[in-house]
């Protein structure tokens, strides 16, 4: 269940699921205020891009007014029911919806666009994307590079909500400092490495539940200081979940004032 038009529900408590069986909630603040940035992390099969889906589709179920992007770099055959709709795209195009979002918080910046139901682009596989675009075109990746750090920097206040995905959050892409402008981080699954770049300092209590994580299971840190054990779910009508991103990614795209 959606609480609040301001609330998103990342998944529940996964230390009252395992040791209760309860289903005790873990969300997240989403008003404009809070810095609502989400990095998702974890080895392959460790349910990033499921995570992603059902972020998405509660998103949409909490901002019905909102305008949702989707950027499937390898083309998962997950999403392949979003394929086609104008608000995905996938390999050499989604960088066009990093252009549509940047433009859209310009808009809303130089106050053209006073509009502020939140824009949310979502990017799967967003560190592989880059580095390949890096291999091919360095300035091209930079530039990306610099219009993802001023959504990161500069979107809270305007409503511009950017979350991605990736296996590992390698340095080049996050130079130093960079991963702090994430309000929410999770990491999924039991890879060390990638724990030690998010949550350094968290690492003991970590080692110590890590070895229990199934797929879908990892740690949260919620505005840099929380730390909570995770459980995404499953979903349990699927052909909903698509319908509705389905609907939500379909909206055309007008440059929009809506
Ligand atoms: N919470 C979950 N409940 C049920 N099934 C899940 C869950 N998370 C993932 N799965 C299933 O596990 C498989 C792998 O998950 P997913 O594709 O999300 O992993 P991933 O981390 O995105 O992997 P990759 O990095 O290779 O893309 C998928 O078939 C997915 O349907
Ligand atoms: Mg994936």
């Amino acid at each position: 269940m959606i609480e609040s038009n301001e609330t998103l529900i990342l998944g529940y408590d996964l230390e009252y699921w395992k040791n209760f069986g309860i289903k005790k909630e873990i969300s997240v603040d989403i008003s404009p205020q809070t810095n609502s940035h989400i990095l998702l992390s974890g080895m392959s099969g460790s349910g990033k891009s499921f995570a992603e889906f059902g972020l998405l589709t509660k998103l949409i179920l909490t901002d019905p007014l909102g305008e949702f992007y989707f950027a499937d770099y390898k083309a998962d055959d997950m999403f392949e029911c979003l394929r086609g709709t104008p608000r995905y795209r996938s390999f050499k195009q989604t960088t066009e919806l990093l252009d549509i979002v940047r433009d859209r918080l310009d808009l809303r910046m130089s106050g053209k666009d006073k509009t502020r139901h939140p824009i949310t682009l979502i990017w799967d596989e967003y560190v592989a994307n880059i580095l390949a675009v890096m291999r091919e075109d360095k300035a091209k990746a930079t530039k990306v590079m610099n219009k993802v750090s001023e959504i990161l920097l500069m979107g809270r206040s305007k409503s511009v909500r950017f979350i991605c995905s990736c296996q590992r959050p390698d340095a080049v892409v996050f130079p130093l400092g960079s991963r702090l402008n994430y309000g929410v981080v999770i990491v999924l699954g039991v890879g060390k490495s990638i724990y030690e770049m998010l949550m350094p300092d968290h690492l003991e209590l970590i080692e110590e539940k890590k070895e229990e994580f199934n797929r879908g299971e990892g740690a949260v840190l919620l505005q840099g200081a929380k730390l909570r054990f995770i459980k995404i779910g499953q979903v349990n009508d699927m052909e909903r979940m698509k319908k509705i991103c389905i609907e939500a990614l379909s909206k055309p795209i007008d440059g929009g004032e809506a």
